[in-house]
């Protein structure tokens, strides 16, 4: 590069410049030794050395503890534009019919509205479409948990047969061929070439940026909203773990057992956030986890989803089988649901009443924690412009 343009400049200068560049020439050598062994390795022309500005998404305090870029992955103004512009755009599906915003459509909190997803030609799914806000602070991603990282995540639904269906070569070719990619890449990740790497890259630093964190309950996580008395309490059910034989009896929907304080998540570690509730008959075609570690005690259990913006993500559960928070209490509150094959201890051991067989919620209790859920909503969050 400058070592061309430097003989160039010697050939159509006065001998006192010439002299003067022949020095910096000499300097250029001695300094910059290790330039002569690259000399053969000529940057691309297309190659853009100039380095993302890094920038890390607002975390709400409640989430820091939890949240973590890769190193290998630091997120950046850049790649955050980068990964938008892909998660938006219909050029990552064979046909360019879905973008990852089919399916996860800001609007309802990155979901669908839909029970099973639907892909590319009409395929459907097997599978709930989860809402993505708050992702970065998870560690354990789909209702498995069989990916760790969303690095790792953002390639599978490109390439599944039922939702995007590009074969990986292929969109590395559609983005080199498209006009603006090359120069988002180069911009992103200092260099024009494109790879899958990079576009898993690019998905995931976008998706680290979306957290929700103006809803009732997180502004008075904040102190920052007095929730209404029956806000207050479907809050304290929710999170009450009941207890019939107290002096005074303790009523509780025992919720916050497996949606934790201030994340709704379950346990981030290993598989502990992953739960049965009670859903899954012996014969389900779904086992859940138990497919992933062939454990016969991970029979039904799924990942405990976070609850931010539950009223907007309709229909519910990994199979979209509830299409209300009413059936959803229902459900946890139905009166076999002790009974069911492998149900988690903690849903057994909730009862409002001494030796009863189910959760024992009356019907105003079931009103107030379904109002809890709705202190749930941001409707700042979902406001998206691609
Ligand atoms: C056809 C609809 C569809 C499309 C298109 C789609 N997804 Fe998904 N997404 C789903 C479904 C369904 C799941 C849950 C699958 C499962 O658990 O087995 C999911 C799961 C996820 C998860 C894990 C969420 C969690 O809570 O663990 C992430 C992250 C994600 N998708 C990101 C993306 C990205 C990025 C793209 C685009 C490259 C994309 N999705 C395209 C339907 C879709
Ligand atoms: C034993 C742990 C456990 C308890 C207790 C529990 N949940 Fe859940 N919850 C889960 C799991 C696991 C899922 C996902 C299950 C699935 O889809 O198969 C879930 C799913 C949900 C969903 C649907 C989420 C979505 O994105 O589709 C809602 C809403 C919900 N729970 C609310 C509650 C409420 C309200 C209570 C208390 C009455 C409660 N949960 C008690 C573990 C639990």
């Amino acid at each position: 590069m400058k070592f061309n343009n430097f003989k160039q400049t010697i050939g159509n200068t006065h001998p006192a410049s010439a002299f003067l560049a022949f020095s910096f020439f000499v300097l250029f050598i001695l300094v910059g030794g290790g330039c002569q062994k690259n000399k053969n390795e000529e940057p691309k022309p297309d190659t853009i050395f100039v380095l993302p500005t890094p920038q890390k998404p607002n975390v709400p305090f409640f989430f820091q503890s939890f949240y973590k870029e890769p190193a290998d992955n630091p997120n950046t103004i850049e790649g955050v534009a980068l990964g938008k512009a892909l998660f938006f755009d219909k050029i990552l599906s064979d046909d360019n019919t879905v973008a990852c915003a089919s399916c996860h459509n800001p609007e309802k909190a990155f979901t669908d509205g839909i029970p099973l997803a639907i892909g590319i030609q009409g395929k459907t799914g097997r599978r709930n479409t989860p809402g993505l806000f708050n992702i970065a602070i998870q560690k354990k991603f789909f209702w498995d948990g069989r990916d760790t990282s969303l690095e790792q995540q953002s390639l599978h639904p490109i390439q599944d047969p039922n939702e995007m269906a590009l074969n990986l070569n292929k969109m590395v070719e559609k983005l080199k061929a498209n006009a603006n990619y090359p120069k988002m890449f180069g911009r992103a990740f200092g260099t024009t070439s494109i790879t899958p790497d990079r576009v898993a890259k690019a998905l995931a630093q976008f998706e680290r940026t979306l957290f929700s964190q103006n809803s009732k309950y997180d502004l008075y996580l904040k102190q920052l909203y007095n929730p209404t008395a029956e806000e207050l309490k479907g809050m304290q059910l929710f999170f009450q773990h009941p207890d019939p034989f107290a002096p005074t009896p303790i009523r509780g929907g025992n919720c916050g057992d497996c949606h934790l304080q201030s994340t709704l998540f379950g346990k981030p570690d290993a598989f502990f956030g992953f739960h049965n509730n009670g859903l899954t008959e012996l014969n389900a075609s779904d086992i859940g986890l138990q497919k992933v570690t062939g454990k016969g005690s991970d029979f039904g259990k799924f990942k405990t989803p976070g609850l931010r913006n539950i009223a907007l993500t309709a229909p519910y559960m990994h199979d979209g089988r509830f299409q209300t928070l009413e059936q959803v209490l229902d459900h946890y509150n139905s009166d076999d649901i002790f009974t069911k094959p492998k149900v988690d201890p903690l849903i057994q051991l909730g009862t409002n009443e001494r030796f009863g067989e189910s959760l024992k919620l009356t019907a105003n209790e079931k009103t107030a924690i379904i109002a809890f859920l709705h202190m749930l909503t941001d409707s700042t969050a979902i406001k998206f412009n691609p």
